[in-house]
């Protein structure tokens, strides 16, 4: 296994690491892992969108909401409220409807309907890309490391892409031909134009959004998608899926690193509990089909601590095996 050493080696332009997939396998630590590492050398970010705040729990320094935290040198942290942003924007929304037809309030109708919008998880998803876009453009760091929430592991979105592409074309077409016929039919039509002009705006201002999001994963020198797996039947078949969903939206996974996996020397030792023998054994099958199905995909092994890995001195335990794995693939199975 190449490690995340090897990695950057054969990517030396790489500045973006993504890590995706299904919930409580180990995103949030191994992103915590490795902005650690990364900002030995260089100045690193490691960002967040967890309303449950999982980076200020990992690093044991309340952080969520309050911008770019320095926790260590070189190492900043920042976890984006991302429901006190989606409620910002639909507050925005609302305000100009309001302004657009002179209104008091917004009829009870439309209220509710945009609020039902802005619980959508598309909302949510779209709210996390742009916050990773601005970050990602300031361009104040050498490495930003992006722990990504749970949801179809965390790039579903993109694909709308094409869609609000296509509305976007759609839209821009029948507003030309409105201005032809708004010319003659005059102010009339004024008003009607205002108001799709700012819808029109709006979907371009999503897609463009989406798209930036999408060139910056996209760029394979620059952008690496990380996987976490576990030996588990369940990981493994999500894992599988989510290659292909990868695939079909025209990306490719750069590693995996197989998390929470325990040291197999462990069930030789007398005092070690039968459960975890047991555990050991089923999770060296899990590690064949691992090695079978992703082989050289894999870039580290990851060892399960007897405690949950929290503060900087048992994420750098995590770190070193991350970094430059101990043993080979094989040794675990
Ligand atoms: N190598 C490990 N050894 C022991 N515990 C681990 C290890 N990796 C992760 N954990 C624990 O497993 C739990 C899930 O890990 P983590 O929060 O990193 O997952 P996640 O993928 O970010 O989850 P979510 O999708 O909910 O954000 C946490 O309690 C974490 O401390
Ligand atoms: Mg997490």
């Amino acid at each position: 296994m190449i490690g995340l050493k090897g990695l950057l080696e054969r990517r030396p332009k790489l500045k973006v690491l993504i890590y995706a997939g299904k919930g409580g396998l180990g995103k949030t630590t191994l992103s915590a892992a490795s902005s650690l590492l990364l900002s030995k050398e260089k100045k690193v970010l490691v960002f967040s969108t967890d309303p449950q705040a999982s980076l200020s729990d990992v690093f044991e320094r309340d952080v969520f909401g309050k911008g770019e935290v320095k926790i260590a040198e070189n190492l900043y942290v920042l976890e984006i409220d991302a429901d006190k942003r989606i409620n910002e924007y639909v507050a925005s929304i609302k305000k100009k409807i309001i302004d657009m037809y002179k209104l008091d309030k917004l009829p009870p109708d439309l209220e509710e309907y945009i609020d039902s919008a802005a619980a959508e998880p598309a909302m949510y998803e779209s709210a996390v890309y742009d916050a990773m876009v601005d970050v990602v453009a300031e361009g104040k760091y050498d490495y930003y490391i992006f722990d990504m929430p749970p949801f179809g592991h965390g790039i579903r979105m993109i694909a709308m892409a094409d869609v609000l592409s296509q509305w976007v074309e759609k839209i821009t077409e029948l507003r030309k031909q409105a201005y032809e016929y708004g010319r003659v039919a005059a102010s009339l039509k004024r008003a009607k134009l205002t108001y799709e002009d700012e819808i029109l705006n709006e979907l371009q201002y999503i897609r463009n959004r989406i798209v930036a999001f999408r060139n910056i994963i996209a760029n394979k020198e620059t952008a690496a998608l990380m996987v976490v797996v576990t030996p588990e039947r369940m990981s493994i078949l999500d894992t599988e899926k989510a290659l292909e969903m990868f695939s079909s939206l025209g990306l490719e996974a750069a590693g995996i690193v197989v998390n929470q996996v325990y040291p197999p020397e462990l069930a030789k030792r007398p005092e070690t509990p039968e459960y975890i023998k047991n555990k050991i054994e089923e999770q060296r099958k899990y590690m064949d089909e691992i090695k079978r199905k992703f082989g050289d995909m894999v870039i580290s092994v990851v060892p399960m601590l007897n405690r949950e890995p929290k503060g900087l001195e048992a994420l750098s335990i995590i770190a070193k095996e991350l970094w430059s794995p101990s043993r080979a693939l094989e040794d675990y199975i």
